[in-house]
């Protein structure tokens, strides 16, 4: 069962946090507006009723385990995290049959991504991403002086795994997004195995750091993790994240498997205590509570085909997806129909140039997206 924030509200409401919580996240909105003022970025930007398909999130939120965690962990808010992060550490280990040397914890697994750009790429070391790709990794090289290679997707949008590898030589990282978001195009085991292999004969010294966000929404049999290669090679990391199929993107929690050397590498540019008691109590809990997993990946699959065929059925097929988003070719400029989706109540992904003609759209829940699909052709007629 998920939980809405409802009943959140009443799960924290009924305990001795009651009083001051439901001020607090309440707030949350108006702090979003905030935010999204500041950027100028329609991402951001919570347009207050809308259906939110821009960003990737787990539209049924956490799980009951999850709730309960997070609870629970109001009582230790006036402490430090530390225990609670090495508890974390230890527990994502043992799940990965690793030591918690193994681990490093991020605020989200952006902070991930930012610390292994800084840790491996500098003005000499440049960072080599895919085009389009998740941008902050590129961004973060950008602002710290590091060139970035950026190698455009296959017509099928796919990553080009050889052009990556020739682009690889002499880079300080790669940044391989699988699935890849934006395009939600996964790579097999086997590609991603000999990809590692080419790249460590012919440029030992880079580092290839594989975001698996969307890792639980993959079906492809081909696909399996890449945490054996981080373990094996102290080249390779290997990001994840408690913001998508866990549902807690608003808590902030990623971490990243690696060597212990590399590990180290990496937590050098991580602020110490940057994540929160009540996220890492709230990951903790989530990360033994499968059947919510489980829950979510069959949630998402039966969304996601609905949606599929719907946009197939009125003529704009979608890339493969294996992710909890899709990306479909409008054959014409997306940014009208960004537009009309938005005045209709649907928020739909942001550019990803140089796909012009191309849309992001997140899977939400099944009625979200019954509505949605409406919306996408009343906006394809219009727009
Ligand atoms: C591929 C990928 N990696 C990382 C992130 C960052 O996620 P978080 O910082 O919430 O873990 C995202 C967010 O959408 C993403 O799409």
């Amino acid at each position: 069962m998920s939980y809405s924030r409802r009943s959140f509200f009443q799960i924290a409401g009924a305990g001795a946090v009651g009083s001051i919580f439901v001020p607090l996240v309440s707030g949350r909105g108006l702090e979003a507006l905030t935010l999204g003022g500041r950027h100028g970025d329609d991402e951001r930007t919570l347009v207050p009723g809308a259906i939110r398909l821009n960003s990737n999130e787990n539209p049924n939120g956490p799980g009951k385990a999850a709730f309960d965690g997070i609870s629970a962990a109001f009582g230790e808010a006036n402490r430090y995290p530390r225990a609670s992060e090495a508890s974390l550490r230890s527990a994502i280990g043992e799940a990965f049959h690793l030591t918690p040397a193994h681990v490093q914890l991020g605020c989200g697994s952006t902070d991930i991504l930012r610390a292994s750009v800084y840790a491996y790429t500098g003005p000499d070391r440049p960072l080599v991403v895919a085009s389009p790709t998740f941008e902050s990794p590129g961004n973060d090289a950008k602002r710290i002086g590091t060139p970035v290679r950026e190698v455009p997707v296959t017509g099928d949008l796919r990553l080009d795994l050889d052009a990556m590898a020739a682009a690889a030589h002499g880079a300080g990282l790669v940044y391989l997004c699988n699935p890849n978001n934006p395009t939600s195009t996964v790579h097999g085991s086997e590609p991603v195995r000999q990809f590692v292999a080419r790249v460590s004969k012919e440029s030992p010294a880079t580092t290839i750091l594989i975001d698996e966000a969307y890792h639980e929404y993959v079906d492809d049999p081909a696909y399996a993790t890449a945490v054996p290669l981080a373990t094996e090679g102290p080249r390779v990391i290997v990001a994840r994240t408690f913001s998508k199929v866990y549902g807690l993107a608003g808590m902030r929690v990623g971490y990243a498997l690696a060597q212990p050397g590399t590990i180290q590498a990496i937590g050098a540019y991580t602020l110490p205590n940057a994540l929160n008691e009540l996220g890492l109590c709230g990951a903790m809990a989530a990360l033994t509570a499968t059947a919510h997993v489980e829950q979510q990946r069959m949630l998402n699959r039966a969304a996601r085909a609905f949606t599929v065929k719907a946009l197939a059925d009125a003529g704009f097929p979608a890339a493969d997806t294996q992710a909890n988003f899709l990306m479909v070719n409008l054959r014409r400029d997306a940014q009208p129909f960004r537009e009309a989706c938005k005045r209709d109540g649907v928020l739909v992904g942001r550019p990803f140039p140089p796909l012009g003609t191309y849309c992001r759209i997140s899977i939400g829940t099944m009625d979200e997206m019954r509505q949605g699909v409406e919306v996408f052709k009343r906006a394809l007629a219009t727009a």
